[in-house]
Formats: C-alpha cells, structure tokens, sequence
C-alpha cells in the first residue's frame, strides 16, 4: 500500500485483485456510463483561481455539520454489500473512518449489523432504502437510533435499479451466503442487478420517515432545484446532490454540473452535500465552493477496502485530505470556510 498515491491508485490495485464481478460491480455506471464518465470530466473542466503572498502557514480544514465539527468534510458514501470486498465488510471501513476522523454512512444494503458497526466508535449515519413492508424500515431507524447513529440519508433516486449492462456482462449476482441482516427478501431483490418490482416511494415517505425518528433525514439523490425546494418543504434536514455515481440514470449531468441550481435554490437553508467523481483534494474545494458543505466518496474507499481494510480506507482518507490541505495552501486560502466562489476561475 505504500505505493498509493492518489485515489485511483487503488482502483488500479483493486482491478488486479478483486473477483471480476466484484471489481464490475464496484467500478461500472449505468448504460452507457456517460454519467459516470461526466462526473470526473466536470470537475477536470473547472479551474482554479489562486491569490498568492496570504498567510497559509496554518490551514484548518474543519468544518460544522448538523452541530459537529468535522476534522475535514469529507464522509464515506453509502456503498452495498462491502463483504465482497473485504471479509470484514462494513466493519472495516467503519474502523478505517474512525482512525481518520471521518463519518462512515452505511448502507441499509450492509453486509454487517448495525450495532457491530457501531461498536468501532465511528461517527455513523445510515441511508435508508425503504423496504416493502415498513415496520422493517421503522425497526432499522430504531435500531440505529440506539446504535448512536447521527443522522439518516433516505435515498430517493432509485424507484428501480439503473440498467446495469456492465454487471449484467459480468454476470453479476448476490452471492446467496453473503448476509445482508437489514434487507428483507423483497429488498434483496429489488436491489439486486435487474430489479424485479418496484417500491413505490413519494413524497409522503418523507414524511413519514420524518414522524419516525429525532435524527436530522437528508435527501440523497436530488438533481433538479425544484425537488431541493421540495425537500425543504417536507422538512429535509439537508440535500445530498448526487447521481448515484453514475449507476441510474444514465447521461443526466455531473453531480457538480447540478450542484450551483440547487445551492441557489436553497440559499442555505439547510447543508447541500454531493458526491459522485470527487477524486482530489481539489474536487472538495470545487465543491464547496460551488455550494456544498462536504462531500462524499464511493468507490474509492470501496477499492481501499479491498486493498487494505481499515487501513486502506484510512489511508483513502488521508490522501485526500492532505491534497486538500494543500489545495489551499496554493490557492491561498487558510481554511475550508474561506472558501467561496472566487476560487473559481
Ligand atoms: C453505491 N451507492 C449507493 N447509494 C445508496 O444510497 N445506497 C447504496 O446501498 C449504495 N450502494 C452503492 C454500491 C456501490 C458499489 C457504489 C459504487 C455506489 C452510491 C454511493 O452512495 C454514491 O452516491 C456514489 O458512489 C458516489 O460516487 P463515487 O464517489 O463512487 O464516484
């Protein structure tokens, strides 16, 4: 691991060890994967604006979300099924967030149990699919609850699973063995490759996921500013602007080619996350300074995990950060919270 450099170092490490239907199943988009294309490219496209001869001889990279300061904001999307990538599944890259800092968001989809990931001391939230039957989802946010989980991500942009040509080619399948303690039957097929029925999910769940619990509920998968200006109305504690990496709808935008509609819309009313193609340090300022308050990674602390466990993610972790630190040192701005829009070229 020592020869990790860059995020994507460990996607090349990654594609060399994982079972090829596990490396597929982490790495490909949907369709034609011209989304999951855009969502690095967009950021490629958008330049940086640096000042020089300012003070950058400390750079605090904190930030305030929902109460908490976070070290750097930067937080470990929800990614199913980690136990295809590490036997310790879950738990490590939980253990790998806690080392660094960072908040691990779990996956309804998990290989683990909730409490087991709780037990590693990381700051967790969970993403919330809903299931068929809802005294299912009602006891998770209880358990979740219980287990200290801080917030919740109720994932919206998935009615059905995205065309998935590259898992199909793969012959991708759950591997009957392989736990999934927080799915029942129904939401095990749902969210398998080609999606058998259909949840039906409104606006009213929002609602009602709401009535069920004290923990702040964001909105995970919102591209379009009116659906953000909706999320207020229902109550949504913050939006999480994001394409699914890349893996639903196919040729919808960069995440971050959405974000400056709906930050506009919002006008800082609650948090804006996103996620989706954030490789570098300077993916985190340009996203921040386009609106976001921080974001998250995917596939590049799933990879990690299957590198390195807990030290992999860790080490993911780190990386980023560090380029962040020094991301602002050159565009001579001492912390995250100074960043704004002039950072942009
Ligand atoms: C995901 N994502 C996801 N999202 C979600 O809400 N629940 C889930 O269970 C999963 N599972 C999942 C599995 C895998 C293998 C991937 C790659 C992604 C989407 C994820 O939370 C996030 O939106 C994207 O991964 C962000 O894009 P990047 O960082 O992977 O480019």
């Amino acid at each position: 691991m020592n020869d990790v450099l860059t995020l994507d170092d460990f996607e090349i490490l990654a594609r060399e060890r994982l079972p090829h239907m596990a490396y597929e199943f982490v790495s490909s988009g949907a369709a034609d994967e011209v989304t999951l294309r855009e969502n690095r490219e967009a950021f490629s496209r958008i330049k940086l604006r640096p000042r020089v001869l300012l003070d950058v001889s400390r750079i605090d990279t904190s930030v305030s979300l929902f109460g908490e300061v976070l070290p750097f904001p930067i937080l470990l999307a929800p990614v199913a099924y980690q136990k295809l990538m590490h036997p310790e599944g879950e738990i490590a890259a939980a253990r790998g967030a806690a080392k660094a800092g960072a908040t691990f968001i779990m996956s309804t989809a998990a290989t683990c149990a909730i409490e087991e990931v709780a037990a590693t001391g990381a700051r967790l939230w969970m993403q919330i699919y809903l299931q068929g039957d809802r005294s299912v989802t009602r006891d998770l946010v209880q358990r979740a609850e219980n287990a200290g989980v801080r917030a919740l991500c109720l994932t919206v942009d998935t009615p059905v699973i995205g065309t998935r040509n590259r898992q199909q080619r793969a012959n991708f399948v759950l591997p009957p063995n392989l736990p999934t303690p927080h799915l029942d039957a129904d939401g095990r097929s749902r969210l398998s490759v080609v999606s058998a029925t259909r949840e039906p999910i409104g606006w009213r769940d929002v609602d009602w996921l709401r009535s069920q619990t004290r923990l702040p509920v964001l909105l995970k998968g919102i591209l379009d500013s009116n659906d953000a200006q909706l999320a207020l109305e229902h109550g949504a504690s913050g939006v999480i602007v994001s394409n699914h990496g890349g893996r639903n709808l196919d040729t919808v935008p960069a995440a971050i080619e959405a974000l400056p509609s709906i930050a506009e819309a919002v006008a800082g009313r609650c948090p804006l996350l996103l996620d989706g193609g954030v490789r570098r340090g300077t993916d985190v300022i340009k996203s921040i300074a386009l609106g976001a308050s921080a974001v998250m990674i995917g596939r590049p602390y799933a990879f990690a995990l299957a590198i390195g466990g807990s030290d992999g993610v860790e080490r993911a972790l780190a990386i980023l950060r560090e380029e962040l630190e020094t991301a602002l040192a050159l565009l001579g701005r001492p912390s995250v919270k100074s960043i704004d829009r002039a950072v942009i070229w």
